[in-house]
């Protein structure tokens, strides 16, 4: 399979015991024709379309979306909403609740999101709550976005000091993935994106369920395995984007197919949890530093640099020193964060939050995904909470390290 012309299908989700399936269509230069897309999934002619986007997304992708809307039969208006965090919010919802009866939406109605995950969650949400429940359509334009959380039908908003504190499960009616929507993504925003995608390199073989102990030579999905093609082509990574995000969505599907509403049992890697690599201690640097300061692509990145020093003495230094050196080569840590990273004044108290974790089962223990051999394998694991500093310490070290080499 040669990837650099790699033409893309569209996908299916079919979630067990649900009667609902659903495409996921990836294209370049797809997105002119939403509309067509949209009566190809039976969503009904001249239904009131209702976008959410946000102050950030180019005008182009806007006006794409509405032309391409209108000429195939469909009212559309759309709600732009301010950009960041503060968006997934009551006061926001409330808003859109408003406009969406100002608009005449009812339940037959279809809610598009148009954006990163931010308005892919809000929107979602929306979806989810509206008349207990309308259509739901999802256009990530986001790296992050399409390949994470566009797809899985987790949606949420932000409460207090909760993130994601108030959600629903909504699975979509249509996920429309353009990458050509990604060239005018910052590269920040891009590498933080990339980050997510390098996740399902490190959980491929428990994403997928493959029983060997040996990787066979080629993925069960067809091709190579994720983690042999960012090594094959490193920096020039985005040579092959439709292909990496073609197979970061099958990943995702097949562990959202096995466990929709992660109800496997908790220590089972092959269950939704598996998407959770990285994230414990991700969630705890985003947490200490302030949701502003990483992206959080970039705290995934330093949560699974932090997995990998966890499992140093399993792994051996060979494949610990084959991660670091794909990290290091895709930049998935870039300076402005190492910055950050390595002006942290106290690491207890990333150890304070992790404790407190949702995932434990109590505070003498933190459960993590870890990765194991072969590369691509994970483990669930219960550790007790005081083996947690030494390793937060030697990723601190390696920090500061990666920053004097980045700025010599
Ligand atoms: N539901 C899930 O399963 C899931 C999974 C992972 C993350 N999330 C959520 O996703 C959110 C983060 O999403 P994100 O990283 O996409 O952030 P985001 O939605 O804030 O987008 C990042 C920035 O990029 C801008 N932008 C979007 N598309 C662009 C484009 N094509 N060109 C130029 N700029 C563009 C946006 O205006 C924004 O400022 C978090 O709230 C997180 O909780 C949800
Ligand atoms: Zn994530």
């Amino acid at each position: 399979m040669s990837l650099n012309t790699f033409t893309s299908k569209p996908l299916s989700i079919h979630l067990q015991g649900a009667p609902h399936t659903y495409p996921i269509h990836i294209q370049p230069g797809g997105l002119p024709f939403l509309g067509q897309l949209l009566l190809q999934t039976g969503l009904p002619q001249g239904q009131n379309c209702f976008i959410v986007t946000d102050e950030g997304v180019p005008h182009l992708y806007i006006q794409q979306a509405e032309q391409s809307l209108t000429s195939a039969g469909f009212h559309s208006t759309t709600h732009t909403v301010l950009q960041g965090e503060m968006a997934k919010s009551l006061p926001v919802l409330e808003q859109l609740y408003r406009a969406a009866l100002e608009q005449g939406m009812t339940r037959h109605g279809i809610f598009i999101a148009l954006g990163g995950g931010i308005p892919g969650d809000l929107t979602g949400f929306l979806a989810s709550s509206f008349y207990r429940g309308a259509h739901f359509v999802q256009i990530p334009t986001t790296l992050l976005a399409q390949v994470d959380s566009s797809v899985g039908g987790k949606v949420a908003i932000n409460f207090g000091e909760v993130k994601n504190c108030v959600g629903a499960f909504k699975q979509p009616d249509l996920v429309c993935i353009d990458p050509n929507t990604l060239q005018t993504l910052s590269p920040r925003e891009l590498r933080a994106g990339l980050a997510e995608l390098f996740k399902y390199a490190l959980i491929e073989f428990s994403a997928l369920a493959v029983e060997e102990s040996t990787l066979p030579a080629s993925s069960p999905l067809g091709g190579p395995w994720l983690l042999d093609v960012l090594e094959t082509h490193g920096s020039q990574w985005l040579d092959v984007l439709p292909f990496l995000i073609q197979r970061a969505c099958e990943i995702k599907a097949a562990v959202v197919m096995r466990d929709e509403k992660e109800q496997f049992p908790l220590l089972d890697e092959r269950g939704r949890v598996c998407l959770n690599l990285g994230h414990t201690f991700g969630h705890a640097y985003e947490s200490v530093l302030g949701y502003n300061t990483l992206l959080h692509g970039e705290a995934v990145a330093v949560g699974t640099l932090c997995a990998v020093i966890a499992q140093r003495s399993l792994l051996g230094d060979a494949a610990v020193a084959r991660i670091l050196t794909l990290m290091d080569t895709l930049q998935l840590i870039p300076y402005e964060a190492l910055r950050a990273l390595t002006a942290l004044p106290e690491l207890e108290a990333l150890l304070a939050v992790m404790t407190k974790d949702k995932k434990n089962r109590d505070v003498q223990h933190v459960r993590l995904i870890l990765p194991v051999l072969p590369l691509g394998k994970v483990q669930v694991v219960e550790r007790p909470t005081s083996d947690i500093l030494p390793w937060l310490s030697s990723a601190h070290a390696y920090l500061i390290e990666r920053m004097n080499a980045t700025k010599c």
